[in-house]
């Protein structure tokens, strides 16, 4: 399932390190296969391992350490929603539990329709700014008040409906 191409992808990668140092292509790897696959799979991890000559452990630890990996299949548009302390003082949870109510979902969880994956995400170093949210790990989104937080997730589902 890790094609050719995405192995040429990883040679490129490792080669713009000293050959006993390509452990430090992880990150790029891990990137490349969640490009192409949408997310890390544990034969993924396998594979990368194996091409960077590491503890499969050591890979797996890098794609948990990170939460713009994904470890599962998620919706056509991620959301993660900083919930860490400097957030939580200034509406983070409020904003995370009213997204959970207007998606009909709970944290972790991806919409029946594909669309929405609802995650918390680790100080997104914007915490002035809070409610503070990611989109597909892109597009930073701040002062998401409910009724901000309605106009995205109205336009993120009118978007994918043209
Ligand atoms: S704690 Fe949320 S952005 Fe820093």
């Amino acid at each position: 399932m890790i094609s050719d191409s995405t192995r040429a992808r990883f040679a490129r990668e490792v080669a713009k390190y000293p050959a006993e140092q390509k452990q430090s292509a992880v990150m790029a790897c891990l990137a490349i296969v969640q490009q192409e696959l949408g997310h890390v799979s544990e034969d993924s991890e396998r594979v990368i391992a194996e091409v960077l000559g590491m503890p499969v452990i050591a890979v797996h630890e890098v794609t948990t350490f990170y939460n713009m990996y994904n470890q599962q299949a998620v919706g056509r548009f991620k959301l993660n929603v900083c919930t860490n302390l400097p957030c939580q003082l200034r509406d983070g949870n409020k904003a995370l539990k009213h997204l959970e109510q207007k998606l009909g979902i709970a944290m972790g969880e991806t919409t029946p329709d594909g669309l929405f994956t609802l995650q918390q995400s680790e100080c997104l170093g914007a915490c002035a700014d809070s409610p503070v949210m990611l989109v597909n790990d892109r597009a930073m989104c701040s002062f998401m008040s409910n009724e901000r937080l309605d106009q995205l997730i109205d336009g993120l589902r009118a978007a994918e409906v043209k």
